[in-house]
């Protein structure tokens, strides 16, 4: 399992809800956790693992949680521009726009309810993780500008991707 770069088709699909818990669940969140340390990252989404599976893990302060099926609500119209990368465009580094203040429900891994009120940093990197799972990355929300900006090294990134072996 490697970590799907920009050009990879499954980053732009949207996931699909989760219906069955249990171990096989869990097995792939222990992988994406290993995955996304190995990258020194703080969240990753299952797409971005080549799973399609509503689901993403996310490092918020020490610990390391899972969220299945995730949902979001702005808690506030406050935003908050901030920079953001992401380990599937390596090296790119944008500007985004995001609520600061958030309320997100999910499941966890055994399909437990969760709902929690997030802010600032760990507002921004769980809407970047949800994002993911409807097929989002940070350049759809950056200016024409800021796009042209990083095109070359999109380009780079794409062409590496596509021309990996299946
Ligand atoms: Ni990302």
């Amino acid at each position: 399992m490697s970590i799907k770069k920009y050009g990879a088709a499954i980053l732009r699909e949207r996931a699909r809800p989760v219906t069955e818990f249990g171990s096989e669940l869990i097995g792939f969140a222990e992988k994406m956790k290993q995955l996304m340390e190995e990258a020194a990252g703080v969240g990753l989404a299952a797409n971005q693992a080549g799973i399609d599976k509503s689901l993403f893990i996310a490092k918020l302060g020490d610990e390391v949680y899972a969220f299945v099926n995730p949902e979001i609500l702005p808690l506030s119209s406050e935003t908050v521009i901030d920079e953001e990368g992401c380990l599937s465009i390596p090296g790119v580094w944008v500007d985004v726009e995001r609520h600061r203040k958030i309320r997100l429900t999910a499941q966890n891994l055994e399909g437990q309810p969760i709902r929690v009120e997030l802010e600032d940093y760990f507002a921004r990197v769980v809407q970047h993780e949800i994002d993911h799972l409807n097929g989002v990355l940070i350049i759809d929300r950056i200016s024409t500008r800021e796009r042209r900006r990083v095109a070359d090294q999109l380009e780079e990134i794409e062409d590496r991707e596509k021309s990996q072996p299946l």
